[in-house]
């Protein structure tokens, strides 16, 4: 199956065991100049131990749906929890193998298409719903469940649209489909939290950096090009101006003020109920 090769640049770049956006307890006091990757590093491990403290008293058996490279899995490993971990990346899965020396057992398939052979306490979906069909999900999960089980989603939603065709509007799931679906399907919402704030500052940090070291940094090999090589870059630069156009709209993801406006970081605890 093929590689999601953003993640895969995260995971190169960024270097932490996970690949989500992080949870800083206390966003107002984060200053851009002074934050460092292992600040980044620290909040996203703090984002699973959040998560985790939604994870009720009695679950032993989780699958990490949506596994990325194993941070979450490791981490919920060492509290104790008997752990499984799916992704339909092939990157993610010779990761995982080589992390826990093979010993931890991965599903190699989209959860929409995954055959469960038993049945778990707890679902965890960590940034991975909004890649996951609304309603195959909720029935999948249902079939991967025991009675009484838990679906924990933690992933951002659209909470506002107004017709335009902003980024934040993509690859995310509309929030109230998504909590009619896990009714329409038997699963009721006990906890939920709005932690949007608390993820901000990760992508503050990423416009922060690249309006401080990618940008001039293009800014400089452009006016070098263009000085040493005029006509080749004058070409160059009619070819691949479109896709700089395209890619520069995808900025606004890193936007925070626009997040808020369409989107929510939401964690919601599900729990299955019985037909
Ligand atoms: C943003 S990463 C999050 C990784 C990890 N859960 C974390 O919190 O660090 C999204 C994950 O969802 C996986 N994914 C994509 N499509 C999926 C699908 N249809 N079913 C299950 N997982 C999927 C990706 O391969 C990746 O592992």
């Amino acid at each position: 199956m093929s590689i999601d090769h953003v993640l895969k640049l995260y995971s190169e770049t960024i270097r932490s065991p996970y690949l989500h956006y992080g949870f800083w307890d206390d966003p107002n006091s984060v200053d851009l100049d002074q934050i460092t990757l292992l600040e980044i590093k620290d909040a996203q491990h703090r984002y699973i131990e959040h998560l985790a403290s939604f994870i009720p008293n009695n679950v032993n058996s989780i699958l990490d749906v949506g596994c990325g490279i194993g941070g979450n899995a490791n981490y919920l490993q060492e509290k104790g929890y008997k752990v499984e971990t799916l992704s339909p990346d092939h990157f993610q899965q010779s990761v995982i193998k080589e992390k826990f020396n093979g010993t931890m057992k991965f599903h190699h398939c989209k959860f929409e298409n995954f055959h469960p052979s038993k049945e778990y306490d707890l679902i965890l979906e960590s940034e991975s719903v909004c890649y996951i069909k609304i309603d195959l999900g909720f029935k999948k999960a249902r079939d991967t469940l025991k009675n009484g089980g838990y679906l924990l989603a933690s992933d951002y939603f659209v909470h506002f649209r107004d017709g335009s065709k902003n980024s934040h509007l993509k690859s995310s799931h509309d929030k109230e489909k998504y909590l009619a679906s896990a009714k329409a399907n038997g699963f009721e919402l006990i906890q939920e939290f709005d932690q949007t704030e608390n993820t901000m500052p990760t992508l503050d940090y990423g416009k922060y950096f690249i309006g401080r070291f990618i940008n001039p940094a293009m800014e400089y090999g452009i006016y070098s090009a263009k000085k040493n090589y005029p006509k080749t870059s004058a070409i160059i630069g009619k070819m691949i101006a479109p896709k700089i156009e395209s890619k520069l709209n995808q900025l606004d993801l890193i936007d925070s003020e626009q997040f808020r406006k369409y989107r929510q970081y939401m964690i919601y605890l599900f729990q299955k109920k019985d037909a």
